[in-house]
């Protein structure tokens, strides 16, 4: 496995790829089993497989934990040689973002809403470094989870709009035993904590039963019931739950053939985010 700090080299690299192939994972470290899954899913679809390993400032904002995100880059390098990654791209802040750095990429409306209308400027962030990884890469095919949902739809949305020549992978979350969704961020709650968090995955499982079981349809009812079961983790905090449209993010207000609930909650300083979509043969 090549490790590669430098923007340039990283660019001349993948030049000289004679026709292979290639997946990229962007992340921002702090690796776990669900990014594990989408390097697995790279490997087994290209010929060679790069990493991205960037803690990206411009999608913090001014009071949020980009200092103290972990930043474990030994570990992540161990775990990405043991999956067979071929390059692991860890570039400074300073070669990605130079001084007199002014271009940035907005994916006007799906960014404001939902985390981004509680993160101002978050998902400029994302789609500028995801499209500044993206030309320095080149790659077939990019791989992200599910979990991002809103995330997911920017970055493909991005790809659409700006006719860049990749191929967007969305991969299932991977959960904990508990249902809790995986993240970097779980580390920072603690074990009594952690264990509440569950509910959020419980929620969003019981509320998938009532509308396909056909009990329930109205997004009114359906946020309420999971306000009610979060409201039961010590601690949380909801930020938003809504039930929307899977390919403009709008709110809706009866859910018909398929719908996805997302929700964000703060369990002590730790913000979580969760989703499920229902696919039912229910018509409106
Ligand atoms: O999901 C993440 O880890 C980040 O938002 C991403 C896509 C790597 C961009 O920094």
């Amino acid at each position: 496995m090549k490790i590669i700090r430098s923007v340039a080299q990283m660019q001349k690299m993948m030049m000289r790829r004679a026709g292979k192939s290639l997946g990229f994972v962007p992340t921002m470290g702090a690796l776990h089993a669900g990014h594990l899954s989408l390097i697995r899913r790279a490997r087994t679809e290209n010929d060679l497989v790069a990493v991205s390993i960037f803690v990206n400032p411009a999608q913090f904002g001014p009071r949020e934990d980009y200092q103290r995100y972990p930043r474990p880059f030994a570990q992540d390098a161990r775990l990405c040689r043991a999956a067979g990654v071929d390059y692991f791209f860890a570039p400074a802040a300073a070669d990605m973002y130079p001084d007199g750095y002014a271009t940035y990429t907005e994916v006007t409306h799906l960014s404001n809403v939902l985390c981004g209308a509680s993160r101002p400027g978050h998902f400029r962030g994302v789609a500028t470094v995801v499209a500044k990884l993206l030309n320095i890469t080149a790659p077939d095919r990019a791989y992200l989870g599910i979990k991002d949902y809103q995330q997911v739809h920017i970055i493909s949305r991005m790809v659409r709009d700006l006719n860049m020549p990749v191929k967007i992978v969305a991969c299932p979350t991977v959960r904990e035993p508990s249902g809790l969704a995986l993240s970097s961020r779980n580390q920072f709650l603690s074990a009594e904590q952690k264990a509440g968090s569950a509910v959020i995955a419980r929620a969003l499982h019981h509320c998938r039963d009532l509308i396909l079981s056909k009990k329930q349809r109205k997004s009114r009812e359906i946020i309420q019931c999971m306000k009610r079961m979060i409201t039961s983790i010590p601690g949380a905090k909801i930020d938003y739950v809504a039930v929307v449209d899977c390919q403009t993010l709008d709110p809706i207000t009866v859910v018909g053939s398929v719908a996805a609930i997302v929700c964000a909650v703060r369990v002590g300083t730790t913000r979580l985010i969760d989703n499920i979509v229902v696919r039912s043969a229910v018509s409106r």
